[in-house]
This record gives C-alpha cells, sequence and structure tokens, in this order.
C-alpha cells in the first residue's frame, strides 16, 4: 500500500477501481463468517465524544473489550468488596450498540489489590480468595460477554511457568481451577486462555497448547486461546505461521481468537512504516481468515491518541490502524483488504475535490447503496467508502486522507 498524497490521489481518484470492500470492518469480517471485528476501549476516553462516535460506529466494531475496567484491581479492589461501575459503563454502551463483549480478565499476576499482592497466603486462603473473585465477577457479567480471559499471560518466554503468586502458591493447578470456577458461573460463556507471542511457532505456543490440554485433563471446559498479538512493524511473523499455529489449537478442539492486535513502530512515523505496517495487520488478519476457527480480530483500541504503547515502549508508538487525529491509516485498507477477500474492481464515479484542511471531497461510486447522511464526526468518503458522502446539516465533508474524509 503505498501512501499517496492528496494531490496524486486527486490526480488518480478517477481512474482508481472501486473495491466493494463492504462498508467497514466488522461488516467484512461477518460477511466472511466470523463473528466480529472489534477493538478494546476504556473508561476515560469515553468523555471523549468524538472518540466515543467511531468507537459506536458497528460498521467497524461488533465488539469491545474493556481495556481495564474488569481486572481485579478495579472489581474487588477489598477483599470481598465488589466495583462494577466502570466495567458495567462498557457493557452497557456493548449492550446499547449490539456489539459482542469480549470480558478480560480474572486471573493475572499484573493488576492486583494489595491486599491480594501483600497479603499471607495458605495454598487453601489463596484457593477460597481466587474462586471467591472469580465466581462473583463471572456471575455478575453472566449473560453479557461473548467470553471471559480466564488467564491471562501464565507463560514465560521459554515456556515455563511464570513466577506469580497464583504459580507460586498452588501450583499449575490454579490454572483448572480457574476455569472450573468460571464454568460454573457461567456454563454458556466460552473461557479463554490469553497471552503474547504465542501467535507463532515455538516454546511459548507449545506451552499455550500444553495448558489447554493439562486444563482437559482435570476434565474442565476450555473454549478458546487469545492471541493477542501485541507485533512490532516489519517483524512480525509470517501469514502461513500464523495460520499453522492458530491450527495447533484448533486442533484441540477450541477456537481462536485475535485479542489485542496492535502493531506499534520506533517513531516517527513515516510513509514506509505506515506501508510495511498495513502488510503487517493484513497478514494478521489474513490469517485469521484462513483459519476456520479464528472467531475474530479485536484491536487494541483503535486510535494512537489512547494506545497504552507510548507510556509502555519508550520512543515507540503509532501502533494502531487510526492515528491521533482520528483519520484512518493505510493499516485500515490493509486490515479491510484481508477482509475483503474477493475485492471486486468495479468502475467508479469518483470524484475528488480539494486539498489540505479546509476542503471537501465528494465521494460516490456505482456500488454505493448509501442514501444516508453522516452526523457530525460521522465517515462522508474515502477509498472504499459505500456509506453517506453527505453531511447532516451545518457540517461539512473534510477531507483527511485517501481512505477518511468525516463530517466536521
Ligand atoms: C454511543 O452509543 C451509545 C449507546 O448506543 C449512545 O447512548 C451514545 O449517545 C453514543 N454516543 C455517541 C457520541 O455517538
Ligand atoms: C493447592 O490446592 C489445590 C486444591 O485446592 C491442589 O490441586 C493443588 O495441587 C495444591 N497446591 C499445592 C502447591 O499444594
Amino acid at each position: 500500500m503505498v501512501h499517496l498524497s492528496a494531490s496524486s490521489l486527486l490526480l488518480a481518484a478517477g481512474i482508481l477501481p472501486n473495491l466493494a470492500l463492504g462498508a467497514g470492518l466488522d461488516t467484512a469480517a461477518v460477511a466472511l463468517g466470523k463473528l466480529y471485528f472489534g477493538t478494546a476501549t476504556d473508561n476515560p476516553e469515553l468523555t471523549d465524544t468524538a472518540y466515543v462516535t467511531q468507537l459506536n460506529n458497528t460498521n467497524d466494531f461488533g465488539q469491545i473489550t474493556p481495556g481495564n475496567s474488569q481486572k481485579w484491581d478495579a472489581t474487588e479492589p477489598t477483599q470481598n468488596t465488589f466495583t462494577f461501575t466502570n466495567g458495567d459503563t462498557i457493557a452497557k454502551l456493548a449492550e446499547a450498540n449490539g456489539q459482542k463483549l469480549r470480558c478480560h480478565n480474572l486471573v493475572w499476576h499484573n493488576q492486583l489489590p494489595s491486599w491480594v499482592t501483600s497479603g499471607t497466603w495458605t495454598n487453601a486462603t489463596l484457593v477460597a480468595a481466587l474462586k471467591n473473585h472469580i465466581t462473583n465477577v463471572v456471575t455478575h457479567y453472566k449473560g453479557q460477554c461473548y467470553a471471559w480471559d480466564v488467564v491471562n499471560e501464565a507463560l514465560n518466554e521459554d515456556g515455563t511457568y511464570r513466577t506469580s503468586l497464583w504459580y507460586e502458591t498452588i501450583g499449575e493447578a490454579y490454572l483448572p481451577i480457574a476455569f472450573a470456577t468460571a464454568a460454573a458461573a457461567d456454563p454458556d460463556v466460552k473461557l479463554y486462555y490469553n497471552d503474547y507471542n504465542i501467535e507463532y511457532s515455538g516454546s511459548k505456543a507449545t506451552a499455550a497448547a500444553n495448558i489447554v490440554k493439562l486444563i482437559q485433563s482435570y476434565g474442565v471446559k476450555i473454549d478458546g486461546v487469545g492471541l493477542q498479538a501485541h507485533f512490532i512493524v516489519g517483524s512480525t511473523p509470517s501469514k502461513s505461521n500464523q495460520a499453522s499455529t492458530m491450527a495447533t489449537y484448533t486442533a484441540l478442539g477450541v477456537e481462536v481468537a485475535i485479542t489485542e492486535l496492535d502493531i506499534r513502530m520506533t517513531l516517527p512515523s513515516t510513509d514506509a512504516l505506515l506501508a510495511q505496517q498495513s502488510t503487517d495487520y493484513s497478514n494478521t488478519v489474513g490469517a485469521c481468515v484462513e483459519t476456520e476457527g479464528c472467531v475474530g480480530v479485536t484491536i487494541w483500541d483503535w486510535t494512537d491518541k489512547y494506545s497504552w504503547v507510548p507510556s509502555t515502549f519508550s520512543g515507540q508508538g503509532a501502533a494502531c490502524p487510526w492515528d491521533e487525529n482520528y483519520a484512518k491509516k493505510p493499516a485500515y485498507t490493509g486490515i479491510l483488504t484481508a477482509l475483503g477477500g474477493t475485492a471486486t474492481a468495479t468502475s467508479t464515479t469518483t470524484s475528488a475535490t480539494g486539498g489540505s484542511t479546509t476542503s471537501t471531497t465528494t465521494t460516490s461510486s456505482s456500488t454505493s447503496t448509501s442514501t444516508g447522511v453522516a452526523a457530525h464526526w460521522g465517515q462522508c468518503g474515502g477509498s472504499g467508502w459505500t456509506g453517506p458522502t453527505v453531511c447532516a446539516t451545518g457540517y461539512t465533508c473534510t477531507y483527511s486522507n485517501a481512505w477518511y474524509s468525516q463530517c466536521l
């Protein structure tokens, strides 16, 4: 994918084929038989109206994941006192929008309250606290979640178990105990093991498969493996390796999902890095497309503005498919193309006018069936866009880049 300047876009606009890719990422994913394309979100961002407008865009997002507000420190800050306010805000948003909710997470070594990390535990008292936490949280969200990430990141890079309070005190039995407790509280929700660097073959992926077998060996239900997919531009595993690794999990009778996809780069972002990032996104999404047992893809927030990357990895960022100003990057098109499969090259009557900041773009396509009006902040044009091209009264369809015009 070449990052076209505005002027070269204008020259090209009349002759580019219209890739009839559907109206958005979730629409395309569902058309392929996937359950969803979705994004993580977090409570502080929900005060940003422009952010929420796109989060609400169910053409792109058929699923959301609360980034933090269902974690242990958020839900049980004091022993046996449960706080669901923030998690409920996101669960209710998903319900109101008709978006699936991936619930995240129940047992992790991180983001634990001090009563857990500083407590004095025996095996029996820690198992009791673990079961009480899982039972209360899963029961509260019963019927609202598509899936729970039951255990998160139990493994070291070499495939041994991570040293954690859970492993040190309970041993590997904490895994089947956690899954059995979650299954008892909500028999219908999908139960996942979720980790990073298990998207490609190697010791850690083998160990993740062994966790599935361990849980099954206890006669306990596990439904899925979540592949976080926190990747680096230019060094993501190949599509075929990702697909064959997914196959090692699905061969055990579980489904898989990409649960936290983002692909970071060393800043500053350049056209070459953005083009490589688009290819990298396309390969990971494409591996899921190829894998029948891969049910969906979740990105770890959709805009660079609220990405966790810059504060975690010094000097890195620009990991999401939308930039910090909410403009679509080439990665968006990479994902959409991977989800589109059979893009049909129909000739189009696209016309584009305008230039840098104040100009407008109007796009009409011979395959467009849309007659709607886009609201303030809504999308009103861009390559492959088949939605409304007219803005509500008082707003102007403003060219942002080749992939995105917005009603401002
Ligand atoms: C987002 O969706 C929720 C639920 O459907 C709705 O209440 C809210 O007004 C929407 N917000 C924006 C900014 O579109
Ligand atoms: C802790 O107790 C559980 C049963 O609740 C058992 O399965 C596990 O092996 C015990 N762990 C240790 C280290 O004794």
